[in-house]
């Protein structure tokens, strides 16, 4: 039977984690807050930033939330970036991505204080995660190693590949699965676009993480008996459905499902734990704050 990690009913005990740690730092006088800033209106990054402010409600996080016209000069984002670098009451600063054309990203990401930088992406924080002493892991494969470590999913020795490089997935999660305990120890192969018989790569790995941002990319003929497939796409891909979309992973659920021995579903799997992960890096950032 394969079984399908339920990324919905860890995120949700994760959150009450979260919520007795937000507890305990209101009680020592400290509110976390998480700043949010938008400065696009595509309507995803739309979706994504209202959910992460619901989430901060739910678990006691004071969010705050900036929107500038995507229009605007660059030096808008910076002074509001430096603004809430300043605030004292924002523990965690987390600008959407992508931003405008006009604006560079990687000066964005080196604008924020990197103590602030609760997605973990400034080169401080990389370098940090690269070096074994991680401050800020990025949420997405925060998520997948603890969906790992609830499912007991070995990885001492294992062999797994990820496929795709981000900054944002592949790269901090390959580096992750390399390293030791926790969820670590993993003989890791990272893959990419231009991968030779990716199919061979996946079909002799014993956990394959799809984040190439392909629909539907990597199916069952690509995958050995009993792996373990954690599905990190979110594509829309026109249905006839209410909203005129879709959303599917990387994965052919349906295929993969067949083969796998555990699998991640899309919607419902590893989105959830990113979310979260964000929540617990932002009540991290408080406490650090807090002294
Ligand atoms: N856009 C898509 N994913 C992310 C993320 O994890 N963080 C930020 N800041 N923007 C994103």
């Amino acid at each position: 039977m394969t079984e399908i990690i339920d990324g919905k009913a860890v995120a949700s005990d994760i959150r009450e984690e979260i919520t007795g740690c937000v507890e305990s730092l209101e009680a020592e006088g400290v509110t976390p807050g998480l700043a949010t800033v938008l400065m696009s209106d595509d309507a995803a990054s739309e979706t994504y930033v209202s959910m992460k402010q619901r989430d901060c409600e739910e678990v006691g996080i004071n969010g705050i939330h900036v929107e500038i016209d995507p229009e605007a000069p660059a030096e808008e984002l910076f002074e509001t970036i430096d603004d809430l670098n300043n605030d004292p009451e924002v523990h965690g600063i987390l600008v959407q991505l992508p931003v405008p054309d006009h604006v560079d990203k990687r000066e964005v990401i080196r604008a924020i204080d990197p103590a602030k930088d609760v997605d973990g992406f400034h080169p401080e924080n990389v370098g940090r995660l690269v070096a074994g002493d991680a401050r800020f892991k990025p949420c997405t494969p925060h998520g997948v190693q603890k969906l790992l470590e609830y499912y007991e999913i070995e990885t001492e020795g294992a062999d797994a590949v990820v496929v795709g490089r981000s900054d944002i997935v592949g790269k901090p999660l390959a580096n992750l699965l390399i390293q030791k305990a926790p969820q670590g120890n993993a003989t890791t192969t990272v893959c990419h676009s231009r991968t030779d018989d990716l199919a061979a790569k996946t079909g002799d790995a014993d956990i394959v993480v799809a984040a190439a941002g392909v629909p539907e990319f990597i199916d069952g003929s690509m995958l050995q008996e009993g792996a373990t497939v954690i599905d990190v796409g979110v594509n829309r891909v026109d249905a006839d459905t209410d909203k005129g979309y879709a959303l599917v992973g990387d994965v052919d659920y349906e295929s993969a499902e067949e083969v796998a021995g555990a699998i991640t579903p899309v919607p419902g799997g590893v989105g959830p734990m990113t979310r979260a992960m964000l929540l617990y890096n932002t009540v991290k950032a408080a406490g650090e704050q807090a002294g």
